[in-house]
């Protein structure tokens, strides 16, 4: 059978994470920022009291590999998301904003992953648990300020390393 998924990853945090907010950070998107990612969506948090998703805009033909928000009008770098859909194809996509392995989300999620089935790829997706919980509660998309290497891929990998090590 397929992996269980990242849904069911995050619902295992629940004993420890309680009824707070919580971040959820995928190691192998790597942002490089001035100010750091997780810092900036903090602020975003910090304002709306909802959660909060690290979006980029991705080239169209990339929309399957991503989870990607429709959101209503822009406020700043912030948007406010209208739904969410796993690894579309490029022609279903509702947009290019792909969520980038950044999120703030509020405890809501666990009830909402608790109930989510199997989705795209036969896992148990996160999206699928957000796309419940907006439905309840304000979800902002949040286009933070920095560059993302996509260190899941072997080129990603190789680009990081080598700008990475021209920084240093
Ligand atoms: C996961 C998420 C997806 C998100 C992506 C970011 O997919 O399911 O919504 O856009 O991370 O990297 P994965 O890369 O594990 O296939």
């Amino acid at each position: 059978p397929a992996p269980l998924g990242l849904g069911h990853a995050v619902l295992c945090a629940r004993p420890v994470v309680g009824r707070e907010p919580f971040f959820v950070h995928l190691a192998d998107d790597l942002i490089d920022a001035e100010v750091p990612c997780l810092k900036q969506m903090a602020d975003v948090y910090a304002l709306r009291q909802s959660s909060v998703l690290g979006v980029q805009s991705v080239p169209r033909e990339e929309t399957h590999r991503y989870g990607i928000v429709a959101t209503n009008e822009q406020d700043g770098r912030m948007r406010r998301v209208t739904s969410m859909v796993e690894k579309p194809k490029p022609e279903a996509a509702p947009s290019t904003l792909a969520v980038v392995g950044r999120y703030i989300l509020t405890p809501a999620i666990f009830g909402h992953l608790e109930r989510t089935q199997r989705g795209a790829g036969g896992e148990i997706q996160l999206t699928d648990g957000i796309a419940a919980l907006l439905k309840d509660e304000e979800v902002y998309a949040y286009n933070f300020e920095g560059r993302r290497y996509d260190c899941g891929s072997k080129l990603g990998y190789l680009q990081a390393t080598v700008q990475f090590a021209l920084n240093h």
